[in-house]
């Protein structure tokens, strides 16, 4: 066996090229104890050559979702919880309130004679509603009656509150841009003194005013749309005659944005929505974006396959696609697809992409 000595040490240590390693990480332990890190040990990670979503595919069936939140109705008020929600938690995002990677989904119940009591906060939120009739949402003033498939808008900072004047509980979908204002560390939130706010226009103003064609002479720029509630009852038409008139995409159907009457833009600078009708046996071409997606079957019955997991939906089931999945819809009956992403804050941004 051979005995290092101080005649004979080349002999016995390893040379450069076989101990690097060991140098490598001696150095990486040197400079983590002043606060560093090599970017070359996680490069590809940090800059993937495509987009690589933490979030998966996942579908919630209003069946099971309705008993469960009409459970919550008898074991909490709206009012003490300001606001009884069921957070849709993305099943590989689990802890972390967020359906996509940058935004929050939840189903809200109201009762009946129940006020979930007015607040604002720097989140946007919409509103598309799924069951029941008459509840109300009050923004800005105005006090919108709500049916199932409206698409009810909650700008920032806009204070808003919520009451229930029927004879039956109502469900909605919550959208929110809660994890990309919480990524940003801009959350700001306060409560009023009074439930519930003064309302100073009829239901339908706001739609009247700026969603007919017409904008109130000297309408302010603003970047997110100033109609509160886009009423199914006027989208749904529109949609079908879209269809029937044979403008349908390849992946989407016959599809329509909602769109910010005073620019054309989004209805809101963080979040964009669309309203798709499937005609029967439609067959989807397979289609990806960088916007991670939600989607509620407002009418009809289909499937979505998402890279492989096939997603069966109906009525009120509500389904997310995560950023970069490819994904191609199937509708066994003639159907209406309400979509919503985080598209318009990845376009300011310059980062949307999509591809066919
Ligand atoms: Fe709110």
């Amino acid at each position: 066996m051979a005995v290092a000595t101080a005649e004979t040490p080349a002999k016995s240590q390893p040379d450069r090229k076989h101990n690097i390693e060991a140098m490598r990480q001696d150095y990486y332990a040197r400079i983590a104890e002043r606060g560093m890190k090599p970017l070359w040990t996680v490069m590809s990670s940090l800059i993937p050559d495509e987009p690589v979503s933490r979030a998966a595919p996942a579908l919630w069936h209003f069946g099971d979702v309705k008993s469960l939140v009409m459970e919550s109705g008898g074991l909490i008020t709206a009012e003490e919880a300001k606001r009884r929600v069921l957070i849709l938690e993305n099943p590989a995002l689990r802890g972390e309130s967020r359906v996509t990677n940058s935004l929050f989904a939840g189903i809200q119940m109201i009762m009946p004679g129940e006020v979930a009591p007015a607040h604002r906060h720097a989140s946007s939120a919409i509103r598309f509603v799924l069951d029941g009739e008459g509840a109300y949402t009050a923004v800005e003033g105005e006090k919108a009656f709500m049916s199932p498939g409206d698409f009810v808008i909650t700008a920032n900072w806009a204070p808003h509150d919520h009451g229930n004047t029927s004879d039956k509980p109502m469900i909605w979908l919550d959208v929110l841009d809660v994890p990309a204002v919480n990524f940003f560390e801009t959350s700001f939130a306060e409560d009023f003194d009074t439930p519930t706010q003064a309302t100073t226009r009829e239901d339908g103003d706001s739609l009247s005013f700026y969603g007919s064609g017409v904008l109130p002479d000297g309408a302010p720029a603003i970047n997110r749309t100033p109609i509160i509630n886009y009423t199914y009852a006027r989208t749904r038409p529109i949609v079908e005659r879209l269809m029937h008139a044979g403008d349908i995409d390849k992946s989407h159907g016959a599809r329509v944005r909602y769109a910010n009457p005073i620019n054309g833009g989004p209805v809101l600078p963080t979040m964009g929505a669309n309203l798709a009708m499937l005609p029967k046996g439609f067959r989807g071409e397979p289609y990806r974006s960088t916007d991670g997606t939600i989607f509620v079957c407002a009418e009809g019955e289909g499937s979505t396959d998402v890279d492989g997991d096939v997603l069966e939906w109906g009525p009120n089931d509500v389904f997310v696609v995560p950023s970069w999945k490819r994904y191609a819809h199937k509708a066994s009956k003639q159907s209406v697809l309400f979509s919503i992403s985080d598209r318009p804050a990845q376009e300011a941004l310059g980062l949307w992409r999509e591809r066919r």
